[in-house]
């Protein structure tokens, strides 16, 4: 592994990727492979830009020969897909939009690795494919996938052909599944970064229903170093699940990430709720933790160092609130009924 194509590298998780592997391997060259879409933005990667193992190139995955004459211009031998429609809110409003991207996209970047003999093809997928997770239970990698939202079905439908590659070809892959990230550079659409740069402004937390749902927060420094070590010591064919290995309910980040910053709870305003919302996610991640893997912050540090990263970087979200932000904000949140709920 030494010529790196990071698909998606403009976006959160993707953009922390790229920069904890220029960190980490002085000898890989990484090239950022991205179509820009709302989420995407090169601010994200501009303290590596200058960097002469580095390179950028816009492209959407679904153009094949784009895709193509990448990987012979870089000579790339392990590609790591992080592109992907990545927002539920959004897919249930244009599932088309994640079909071609999720589904179609992956499977142009399958053809690709496998006309190309790459060394290493790794699909980063989400523990939303498991679907809801009932009470005492916890999803293992062997478990069936269910999802529910267009998203979540879109990426289950990616982890199966990718996994077809495995068997039918033989084309060397690995797969993780991660809980919900948090930390620098996540589009203000997903609920901790709304919530903060929300009470920073002084406007209302929309907490969608009772907000009792349980989601597992990890920092995406965890979440990085763990794909880092699935690429080094994964085994090709084997999914691994990614998370803190602890869940909360969302009321409790909110009162967690309220409380750093030091705001009043009155912010918190039940709104109508997501249709199809799943109620809990909760990872098993004990066969990453036997690849020698545990994660260093648990979901309340995660949350407080993330609430700390938007504070001091109004910088970066002040003019994305502005944008394409504004007209998205109000079609999905303007109609929304308020529910009168105590908290
Ligand atoms: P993001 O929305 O912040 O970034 C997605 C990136 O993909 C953007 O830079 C965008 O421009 C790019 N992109 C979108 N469509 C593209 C296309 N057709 N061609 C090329 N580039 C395209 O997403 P994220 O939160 O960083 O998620 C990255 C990956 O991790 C996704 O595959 C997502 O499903 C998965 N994931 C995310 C989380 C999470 O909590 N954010 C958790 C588990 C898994
Ligand atoms: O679990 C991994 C997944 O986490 C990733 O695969 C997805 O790409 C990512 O978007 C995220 O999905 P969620 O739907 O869990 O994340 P989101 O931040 O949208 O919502 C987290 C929880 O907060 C969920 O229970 C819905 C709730 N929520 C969300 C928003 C945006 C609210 O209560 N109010 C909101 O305004």
């Amino acid at each position: 592994m030494r010529n790196f194509l990071i698909t998606g590298g403009a976006g959160f998780i993707g953009s922390n990727f790229v920069r904890y592997l220029l960190a980490h391997y002085p000898d890989y060259r990484v090239i950022v492979y991205d179509k820009l879409t709302y989420a995407g933005n090169l601010t994200n990667l501009a303290d590596v830009s200058h960097d002469p193992r580095y390179a950028f190139v816009r492209g959407d995955i679904c153009d094949a020969n784009l895709v193509e004459q990448t990987i012979c211009d870089y000579a790339i031998d392990t590609i790591v897909n992080f592109a992907a429609e990545t927002h539920v809110d959004r897919s249930i409003l244009n599932p088309g939009a994640f079909i071609q991207t999720d589904v179609v996209g992956t499977y142009v970047l399958l053809e690709a690795a496998r006309k190309h003999r790459i060394e290493r093809y790794h699909q980063i997928s989400t523990d939303e494919v498991y679907g809801h997770i009932p009470p005492g239970r916890y999803a293992t990698e062997t478990d069936p996938v269910a999802p529910r939202s267009p998203y979540a079905a879109s990426k289950a439908g990616a982890d199966l052909l990718v996994l077809a590659y495995w068997t039918t070809y033989g084309l060397p892959v690995t797969i993780t599944r991660g809980s919900n990230n948090i930390g620098p550079y996540q589009y203000p659409e997903k609920v901790v970064p709304l919530f903060v740069t929300n009470a920073l402004e002084g406007k209302p937390l929309p907490v969608y229903g009772d907000g009792r749902q349980m989601r597992d927060y990890q920092w995406v420094g965890d979440h990085c170093e763990a794909i880092d070590l699935v690429l080094h010591r994964g085994q090709p064919g084997e999914i691994y699940n990614i998370g803190s290995g602890q869940e909360i309910e969302n009321l409790t980040m909110v009162h967690i990430l309220l409380d750093e910053l030091g705001a009043p709870t009155s912010l918190i305003q039940h709104v109508e709720d997501r249709p199809g919302h799943d109620r809990r996610y909760a990872l098993d991640i004990s066969k990453i933790r036997s690849l020698g893997w545990e994660p260093r912050h648990d979901c309340e540090a995660a949350i407080r160092r993330t609430v700390r990263w938007y504070r001091e970087n109004e910088w970066w979200w002040r003019p994305i609130k502005e944008g394409e932000f504004r007209e998205y904000y109000e079609k999905m949140y303007g109609n929304r009924r308020k529910l009168v709920i105590g908290n």
